[in-house]
């Protein structure tokens, strides 16, 4: 719950901005804190020197972060480790510059061209902003970041397989298809000229697009293929939003580079980060001179941030709320099923603990309001006089809240978005 400065109370339907995962007021976090804060509170975390906090939770990370082990891709070793930001923008350009570096390290220095996707959102920092396939982040700060491409999204709702197909004996699935989409974009710009792709494994502000199974699989292998590395922007869906700790891991890939930020510290301070494949770890530690990963901040792994990050691996663990999240998100996308009875609403979908609803004008074409009716912007001012605050991209409304919320508090976000839908759309 929100409170705001007249009293009035509001159902925080995003957590906060997705990362308050374990919700408002936890004294652990505010004492984990203080306690560090009293104790040390500040070190240098630049290149060469750590703290305790931080290297104790690079350990932690490293058993829960697509550890190595059974059930993993062939030659698989693990994370090798971690670098700690302050926030996802700057974990995401921390990410890009080492596929760059990484490419140069190879002998490959004209792989830098970065891949990233329509309807993905990467944070507003010029190299993010650049991969962030959302154009209403573009126009007054262009021209974006030279050598970055936006390929095509894999979203269910709106894949036009008329479009893609080859044919309309084509036998690949949608999924499929968007994921050869990427592949035809690195075969056009010539695979030697591509660092990267960065991309969500949920697409989280662009409307909780959720791929097809068969989507991630599809594009680690044209990764592969291409010699392309792989950056997984978890800083929604990382720390157990959709059930697993990491969302890829649910379709049984590993990146190479993953970035993290929000949850990790459930939004109490701000920390961020980057992990690193084995192979890539391992080169980071042993360049030298002119080859040296020369990358870090005043802020890198901030003590004070990385103990309240801990403290809130423990509570994730030691309250089960991974498996909360879950089965509050199955809750939550059952009762929005309800809404699906309203003309308007296009699709509901959602994984874990993460939902949409998308508005349409027309449910069979799914032909979307024109702008300048303004759908979503009205729905959010009607729920939000009910008494609840949120997000929307269009007129796509999202949902994510805190992992412990209860089914009640779940049913009511419910009624509050059905009873505003109606109240604008008039149906
Ligand atoms: C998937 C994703 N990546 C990156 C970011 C950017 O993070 P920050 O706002 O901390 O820079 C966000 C923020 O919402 C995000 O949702």
């Amino acid at each position: 719950m929100l409170i705001d400065h007249d009293g009035r109370e509001y159902l925080d339907a995003l957590a906060g901005l997705w990362n308050v995962i374990l919700g408002h007021g936890r004294q652990e976090l505010a004492d984990a804190a203080q306690q560090q804060m009293s104790t040390l509170a500040y070190a240098s975390g630049y290149t060469g020197s750590t703290t305790v906090p931080a290297i104790e939770l690079g350990e932690r990370l490293q058993q829960i972060c697509y550890p190595a082990g059974e059930g993993r891709s062939p030659g698989w070793k693990g994370m090798g480790g971690f670098y700690f930001a302050t926030s996802g923008a700057e974990a995401v350009d921390a990410a890009v510059k080492t596929a760059r570096w990484w490419w140069k390290l190879q002998g490959k220095p004209d792989k830098t061209t970065v891949i990233g996707r329509r309807y993905g959102y990467h944070g507003t920092g010029f190299v993010a902003m650049s991969a962030t396939g959302l154009p209403a982040y573009w126009p007054m700060f262009e021209p974006r970041m030279a050598g970055v491409e936006i390929a095509e999204s894999p979203y269910p709702y709106r894949f036009d397989r008329a479009v893609h197909a080859r044919g309309p004996d084509d036998p690949r699935t949608d999924g499929e298809m968007a994921a050869d989409l990427v592949e035809a974009m690195i075969e056009h710009l010539g695979a030697d000229r591509v660092a990267c792709v960065v991309a969500e494994p949920v697409q989280g502000a662009g409307g909780v697009i959720v791929p097809p199974n068969d989507y991630w699989p599809r594009l680690r292998a044209i990764c592969d293929r291409h010699h392309v590395l792989l950056v997984a922007d978890e800083i929604i869906t990382g720390f157990g939003r959709t059930g697993p700790w990491f969302a890829l891991e649910r379709w049984g890939v590993e990146p190479d580079l993953v970035c993290f930020a929000k949850g990790i510290t459930s939004g109490y301070l701000p920390l961020a980060g980057v992990g690193f494949r084995h192979e890539l770890a391992e080169a980071i530690r042993s360049a030298e001179g002119r080859e040296t990963w020369m990358h870090a901040a005043t802020y890198s792994g901030h003590p004070v941030a990385c103990a309240v990050a801990n403290t809130t691996l423990d509570l994730i663990e030691r309250e089960g709320l991974r498996d909360r999240a879950a089965a509050a998100g199955e809750h939550l996308r059952r009762q929005l099923g309800s809404l699906t009875s309203l003309s308007h609403v296009g699709e509901v979908r959602g994984l874990g603990l993460m939902a949409a609803v998308e508005l349409v004008a027309d449910r069979s074409t799914r032909e979307e309001f024109p702008a300048a009716e303004r759908i979503g912007p009205r729905v959010h001012a009607a729920t939000q006089a009910r008494g609840m605050f949120s997000r929307l991209r269009g007129d796509v409304y999202n949902l994510a809240p805190c992992y412990p919320v209860e089914t009640e508090q779940l049913d009511r976000m419910v009624d509050i978005l059905g009873e505003s839908i109606r109240e604008v759309t008039g149906a």
